[in-house]
């Protein structure tokens, strides 16, 4: 198949391009959360691998995972099979993760718990992240980008205080209020972390990288320029002044209003755009300014039929400008696969 934009960036991905600010005829397509529980061959593995944690860390049955998604659907780009509190996990922190539960951390009720805590990640424990990432970078063909990625400082903080998923995060805001020094230093050492981790997977042959901040959207403007746009700015500064062209997506879930601040502040290459976020904001606040990145709503492909092309078509109405097409958060584990089919074919009108 002929790519569009093919006479400026010869041999550079799709995906790639985007980033740099081009505008692609049929938009590259990934989803977040691809390599996961909707795939039977996902289940699968993951039975043979034991927990959740002992696949993050089998870089070959990680490396499997990453690849099932792009071998059926041949998305234009594949994402690390990993977690972002892998990261706490390589801080020292002790991380689980139960089946139906979700992630159980050792929670940060106040300072002192700072003590027990890393300066800089382990390199042992990441080491076989880093071995995924070559794996399925030598498997992966000319044109599919690898992405790599790490949670923001914030929405890892979330996690790393409440020491498990909460509706609204009020333990980790409540820190912040209270103490704002310590957190500020629990921060810096995420952001810290985050910049040598992001290099790391950079150098072992990500293409680019993703930072979730998935929980973005409950900061209050004030609170969302401390906690969410400065250690943003900093991690891609950081990276860049490592890695000079680092191309990097960020992903404020819920950002609202604050999405434009944040893409201009931080400089990031791509936004991620949640379902919430209106297109024709995106449209022609944002795109002159950032590629972005979006954004069905998971249920709607959850849905699938007419609410489903209704919504895929909505999104391609950004097309015209540089667009990554994604969904607005990750794909739910009860989605068919014949919905995920029918979307592609949408997109790609083939
Ligand atoms: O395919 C991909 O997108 C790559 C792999 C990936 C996972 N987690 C695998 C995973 C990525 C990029 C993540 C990011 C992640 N992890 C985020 C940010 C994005 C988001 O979805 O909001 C967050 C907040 C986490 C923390 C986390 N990990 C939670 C809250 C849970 C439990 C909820 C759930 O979906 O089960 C996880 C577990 C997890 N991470 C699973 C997968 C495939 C499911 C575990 C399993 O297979 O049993």
């Amino acid at each position: 198949m002929k790519e569009a934009g093919q006479a400026s960036g010869v041999g550079i991905k799709p995906l790639i391009r985007v980033l740099q600010g081009q505008h692609e005829e049929i938009p590259p397509v990934w989803m977040m959360r691809q390599a996961g529980r909707y795939l039977p061959e996902y289940r699968q593995v993951r039975e043979k691998a034991g927990g959740f944690l002992d696949l993050c860390f089998n870089p070959e049955l990680a490396a499997e995972v990453t690849l099932q998604p792009i071998r059926r659907f041949g998305f234009d780009a594949a994402i690390l099979f990993s977690d972002i509190l892998i990261l706490p996990l390589a801080l020292g922190r002790k991380v689980e993760f139960l089946v139906g539960e979700g992630p159980k951390l050792e929670p940060m009720t106040d300072a002192a718990a700072l003590k027990n805590m890393r300066d800089q990640p382990d390199g042992n424990v990441l080491a076989p992240i880093y071995e995924t990432v070559r794996r399925v970078k030598s498997a992966l063909d000319e044109k599919t980008a690898l992405i790599g990625f790490c949670g923001a400082p914030w929405t890892v903080a979330t996690y790393m205080v409440a020491g498990e998923a909460t509706p609204d995060q009020a333990p980790a805001r409540l820190f912040a209020y209270r103490d704002p020094e310590n957190f500020a230093r629990l921060i810096d050492r995420l952001v810290r972390g985050s910049i040598e981790y992001l290099v790391s997977q950079l150098k072992a042959g990500a293409d680019c990288v993703q930072i979730f901040d998935t929980w973005a959207g409950v900061l209050p403007p004030e609170q969302f320029d401390r906690w969410c746009i400065e250690p943003t700015q900093k991690i891609v500064a950081g990276v860049r002044a490592q890695v000079p062209g680092a191309k990097i997506i960020g992903f404020p879930r819920g950002a609202g209003a604050m999405a434009l601040p944040y893409a201009e502040i931080t400089g990031v290459d791509g936004l991620g755009l949640d379902w919430m976020f209106p297109r024709s904001l995106a449209r022609d606040i944002l795109q002159p300014h950032v590629a972005v990145q979006g954004n069905v709503d998971p249920l709607a492909l959850l849905a699938g039929g007419a609410a489903l092309d209704r919504e895929v078509d909505d999104v391609m109405t950004l097309a015209d400008g540089p667009l990554i097409f994604n969904l607005g958060h990750g794909i739910l584990p009860a989605t068919p696969i014949e919905h995920v089919e029918r979307m592609l074919k949408r997109v790609r009108g083939a």
